[in-house]
């Protein structure tokens, strides 16, 4: 297991699309997603696709946890080997997203909150469930990396992308009782300038 180095929004292997992986039980995969968790546990991230450590193959490692809004206080680890998420309502919402390639910053992108998503788990075993809200959010932010999608290029308003340091449009919505992950929601309470900007 080794903590892997994670390419940044303009490293070239962010915009591939991945390829298929032929043996969900190929050894190699699974010390690929071992590495991917070892990563994620150490930058304090809830998911991460192949891509973002320079490896172009289908492959997704997350965890369910209360970061991201799960209420019974548990954390799942999810292994998914050539995922396919498909949306299950016509319409979009706009939330707020982060991503371990674009540091620094988040942004509001609208997504689906009802997919159905398909993989297949490091046994080789298929799996198919619903997932909907900040779970079918955080789905389709992985899956779009497998296909060379970062979440800017998902934005329709990029007024809504900006520094979490100063998450200006971001405690407008946290006031306002949207629907913002923890994880998220933490930012606006360590903004400094939350008591002037937000009175
Ligand atoms: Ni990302």
């Amino acid at each position: 297991m080794a903590i892997r180095k994670i390419a940044r929004m303009g490293n070239p292997v962010l915009y591939r699309i991945a390829e298929e992986i032929a043996d969900p039980r190929d050894p190699e995969v699974a010390r690929l997603a071992g590495d991917m968790r070892d990563t994620l546990i150490d930058i304090g991230g809830s998911g991460i696709a192949a891509p973002q450590v320079f490896e172009s193959v289908r492959l997704v490692v997350y965890r369910l946890s209360p970061r991201i809004g799960r209420d019974d206080g548990a954390e799942t680890w999810v292994n998914m080997v050539n995922p396919v998420v498909t949306p299950l309502v016509d319409d979009t919402e706009a939330g707020w997203e982060r991503c371990l390639s674009i540091p620094g910053l988040h942004g509001k992108v609208p997504r689906h909150r009802k997919v159905r998503i398909s993989y297949q788990t490091l046994d080789g075993e298929a799996v198919e469930h619903e997932a909907t809200n900040g779970h079918a959010v955080l789905l389709q932010h992985e899956c779009d990396h497998l296909d060379g999608v970062l979440y800017p290029m998902r934005m329709s308003d990029h007024a809504l992308l900006e520094f979490d340091a100063e998450p200006g449009h971001l405690a407008r919505d946290v006031a306002a009782g949207a629907e913002v992950w923890p994880v998220l929601r933490q930012l606006v309470a360590d903004w400094p300038g939350r008591e002037q900007w937000m009175s």
